[in-house]
């Protein structure tokens, strides 16, 4: 019998973006059947009590600058736990990668460094110092599903195995549809997005009790959801994620120009600007920002400028300031 015989980009591309995402089947999704012992279970469960109410918890609550917490982004699996769902982002393996090396700050990350970069940005606040018992928590929590894995620190990107194929194969082919996009995609995606997400979401991104804000301000002016900074916000990024993750429960039924488009609508909404010297100490060293990199800085516009398209043209008659 012949064996049919697949070019390996064809089947990255069909593991990938293929109807039911590979990783459904691939990527665990629960966590440890039980606690450690002692200590080092007590700062599990803080972290995990953390991870669940991110902008509500007393220690870390000054940190956070929106209305998320940190499962929002990294869904409970069937286990009921944070980051254990098998979508993008999950956190089963992270622990395994690190230190990894980072392209953003061009240099090797900590786990606390990584969650760190969520706080500034999808979390729209600031770096919580990392002696503190709430980063050393969230970091023993996120080792802990990694638990009996093998290390293999990732030389490329601060990101678990179960993340990184998709995770730049999905920002990668993403990027492709979205330079092409109009605003008829536009039109498209503020559709969808009022079929397939507002009843959660909200008409206005502003989210319904325990449904998470997606853009906008609060009647006080303050910030809901991610900012300009954000994976999420960058056009490509954030589809990949969608694609694998929603609407809630059904990660993967979207087609790729659903997500796209949904994405370019979602993302031209306003978010808080980012500016990267605003979230650091006045005097930034070794030991205060584990980065090379010190001056960055994001808009919706400049976002939607990364890949050749004018914010305006693409909202139309809908232009924001
Ligand atoms: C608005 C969405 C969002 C929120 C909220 C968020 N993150 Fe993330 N996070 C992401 C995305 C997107 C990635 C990149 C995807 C990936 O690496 O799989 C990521 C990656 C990570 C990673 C690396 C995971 C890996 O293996 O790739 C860690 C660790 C992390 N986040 C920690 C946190 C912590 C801690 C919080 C809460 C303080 C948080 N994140 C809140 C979106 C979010
Ligand atoms: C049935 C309700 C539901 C639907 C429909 C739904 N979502 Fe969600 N979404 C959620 C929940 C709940 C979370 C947070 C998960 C958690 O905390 O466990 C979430 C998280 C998110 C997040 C990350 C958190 C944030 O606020 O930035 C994004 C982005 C998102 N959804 C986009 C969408 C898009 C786009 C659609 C439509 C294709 C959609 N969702 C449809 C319930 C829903």
């Amino acid at each position: 019998m012949k064996s049919i015989q697949l070019k390996p980009s064809l089947l990255s591309a069909v593991l990938l973006l293929g109807g039911g995402f590979y990783a459904a089947n691939a990527v665990p999704t629960s966590a440890p059947k039980s606690y450690p012992d002692g200590e080092v279970g007590r700062m599990v469960k803080l972290g995990e009590a953390i991870m669940n109410e991110t902008d509500t918890h007393p220690l870390t609550k000054e940190y956070v600058g929106n209305k998320l917490k940190c499962k929002n982004c990294h869904l409970q699996g069937s286990d009921g736990k944070p980051g254990t769902a098998s979508g993008i982002a999950t956190w089963i393996g992270t622990a395994t990668a690190f230190p990894a090396y980072s392209k953003r700050e061009k240099s090797v990350q900590t786990l606390q460094d990584r969650s760190n970069n969520c706080f500034m940005r999808s979390m729209n606040g600031k770096r919580i110092p990392v002696d503190s018992e709430a980063s050393v928590a969230m970091a023993t929590y996120i080792t802990w599903l990694s638990t009996g894995m093998p290390i293999k620190q990732n030389t490329k990107m601060p990101c678990s195995p179960m993340n990184s194929d998709r995770w730049m194969g999905g920002a990668k082919h993403f990027a492709k549809i979205q330079k092409k996009a109009t605003h008829a995609n536009y039109v498209s995606g503020q559709k969808l997005y009022d079929t397939k997400c507002a009843s959660c979401h909200g008409m206005n991104g502003e989210g319904m009790g325990t449904f998470p804000p997606l853009w906008g301000q609060d009647k006080h002016g303050q910030w809901l959801a991610y900012n300009t900074g954000a994976g999420m916000s960058k056009l490509n990024k954030g589809a990949a994620w969608v694609k694998s993750n929603m609407p809630l429960g059904q990660g993967g039924t979207l087609s790729d120009q659903e997500a796209a488009d949904i994405m370019l609508y979602v993302d031209a909404q306003p978010h808080a600007d980012f500016n990267l010297e605003d979230r650091l100490p006045p005097k930034v060293e070794m030991g205060v920002y584990n980065s090379k990199v010190l001056k960055e800085q994001h808009s919706v516009r400049s976002n939607f400028k990364a890949f050749g398209l004018d914010i305006d043209t693409i909202r139309g008659d809908h232009a924001i300031k």
